[in-house]
């Protein structure tokens, strides 16, 4: 994976899936049944050993940190629940001047120093058998929950909240972009080898919303980490910009599965890894189709500058052994069926 994202030809694409840490793994639901989720993220033993669970279940090729985007919120200062087939719930979302004054721009090391210390005790059991992902949202889908205050499928309160009052959402988004910057640095040093920030809600603006609301906080932190750590944006929905979000210097693009991967790289240019993008739900198609459509995915995007993936997060009671059928087809495929 490392090598992909640094340019570098490869035997065959790596393979890992987004949200592959929780979720679905049994392994996973026994500790739900003990401990919160943020006893989860906060206890840097219970987050190294959920976050190493699928290398060592499902042989994927990279560990991404357990953890949730929603930590920065709760740093800044709003109170962030994670409440049971609800999804994340704040309380006290941001709508008026006053709720935007109770914000602040937190010191990392103070606030999240447990992610720290859960990337460290985890680079140290993975002794490098695959590298680790560490990751935050991006400005935009951070926004969405810190004023929309839950899950939403249109995201319309924050929408609003940046067309009638621009001047504070863009302040807001310089913050939360401040913070993530500081955040991202200390995961760097703590040793994550990739950075990906996740704009799971980039798709709800249009395209010229995207690149003042979205893209410009993106590029600012994509330009302030790139020398420090491998980076890759993953902004669903967001194709009609692959471009100009490859131009920020990113070393990977996510792609979700509405587009097809060659239109993906004529989009984005040839040099940087793509990340995807096969459709999670059909990751419930029997294991025969699944090998026959992984391979199919594989050719779409040539062999080279691919790092295997889902084109969003794995879906809560996935089958198991579907999981492993969809790494495993990588992981045998032969180059020389690769064109390079
Ligand atoms: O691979 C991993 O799962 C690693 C850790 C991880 C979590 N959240 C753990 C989690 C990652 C990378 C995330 C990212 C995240 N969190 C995103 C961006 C990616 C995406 O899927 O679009 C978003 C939008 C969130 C916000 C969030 N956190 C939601 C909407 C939910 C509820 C439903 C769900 O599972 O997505 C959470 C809770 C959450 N974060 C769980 C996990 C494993 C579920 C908690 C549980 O029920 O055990």
């Amino acid at each position: 994976m490392l090598r992909v994202l640094r340019g570098e030809t490869v035997e065959r694409p790596p393979v890992w899936m987004m949200r592959q840490a929780g979720r679905y793994l049994p392994e996973y639901m026994a500790l739900r049944e003990k401990y919160s989720f943020f006893e989860r993220c906060q206890t840097p033993e219970l987050a190294c050993e959920i976050t190493i669970q699928p290398v060592d279940i499902i042989g994927v090729d990279a560990a991404i940190l357990f953890s949730d985007i929603l930590v920065v919120p709760q740093a800044m200062g709003l109170e962030v629940q994670l409440v049971e087939s609800k999804g994340p719930i704040l309380p006290e979302p941001i709508r008026t001047r006053s709720d935007f004054n109770r914000i602040r721009i937190p010191n990392v090391n103070e606030k999240l120093q447990y992610v720290f210390d859960a990337v460290k005790l985890t680079k140290k059991e993975l002794n490098d058998r695959v590298p680790l992902i560490g990751f935050a949202g991006a400005p935009w889908t951070i926004l969405c929950y810190m004023v929309q205050g839950k899950g939403s499928k249109t995201f319309d309160e924050a929408k609003a909240f940046c067309y009638t009052q621009p001047e504070m959402a863009h302040r807001l988004l310089q913050m939360i972009t401040d913070t993530t910057i500081a955040y991202c640095k200390e995961q760097a040093a703590a040793g994550v080898d990739v950075v990906q920030l996740f704009d799971s809600w980039g798709g709800l603006l249009s395209p010229n919303d995207f690149k003042n609301i979205s893209l410009k906080y993106i590029g600012q932190i994509v330009r302030a980490l790139k020398d420090e750590v491998l980076v890759i944006v993953f902004a669903k929905g967001a194709w009609h910009s692959l471009k100009q979000m490859a131009d920020t210097g990113t070393h990977g693009l996510g792609i979700d599965w509405c587009i097809e991967p060659q239109m993906a790289r004529k989009l984005a240019g040839s040099g940087i890894a793509l990340q995807g993008n096969f459709d999670p739900a059909k990751l419930f198609a029997p294991i025969s189709v699944i090998k026959k459509e992984v391979s199919q995915m594989l050719e779409d995007f040539g062999g080279q500058a691919h790092i295997a993936n889902l084109g969003h997060g794995i879906l809560p009671n996935t089958p198991v052994d579907h999981a492993k059928a969809f790494v495993q087809t990588v992981k045998e495929y032969k180059i020389e069926n690769v064109k390079v």
